[in-house]
């Protein structure tokens, strides 16, 4: 049911395991299947420098938490975030429709993660929809 590219994340997944000193972490997940994302981050200079997880799920929960990690390593913060689902699974050259929740808990654990490192830096979450503010925040010269 997986094709190559998920069977390889999920089979040798990148970035496996629990970070010491994280400065962010974010832990999600999804109720009706029970299964659990932790992703880890070390953020240098506004970027992700390092990205880990670990994730207690099925296959395609493991191969979106290995290809969300790579996604968003060396990107800005704002680059992160706006990492979708569709993304995620797009990069594993699509999931099967019925696993598609897989890739959101990915997307979740992202922004979890961001939110907690904010949370720790003393500045106020992003919102799900709230785009607008963090660009102006970032250095854009809006208003
Ligand atoms: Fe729930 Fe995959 S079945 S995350």
């Amino acid at each position: 049911m997986y094709n190559e590219t998920v069977m390889d994340h999920f089979m040798n997944p990148r970035n496996v395991g629990e970070m010491t000193d994280p400065d962010g972490v974010g832990e999600v997940g999804n109720p009706v299947c029970g299964d659990i994302m932790k992703i880890f981050l070390r953020i240098r200079d506004g970027r992700v420098e390092d990205a880990t997880f670990m994730t207690f799920g099925c296959g395609a929960a493991i191969a979106s938490s290995s290809m969300a990690t790579e996604l968003i390593r060396g990107k800005t913060l704002e680059e992160a975030w706006e990492i979708t689902n569709t993304a995620v699974a797009g990069a594993l050259q699509g999931l099967p429709p019925q696993k598609l929740h897989c890739s959101v808990l990915a997307e979740e654990g992202i922004h979890a993660a961001i939110n907690d490192y904010r949370k720790k830096q003393r500045l106020e979450p992003w919102a799900e929809t709230a785009r607008a503010a963090h660009e102006e925040e970032a250095g854009g010269d809006a208003e």
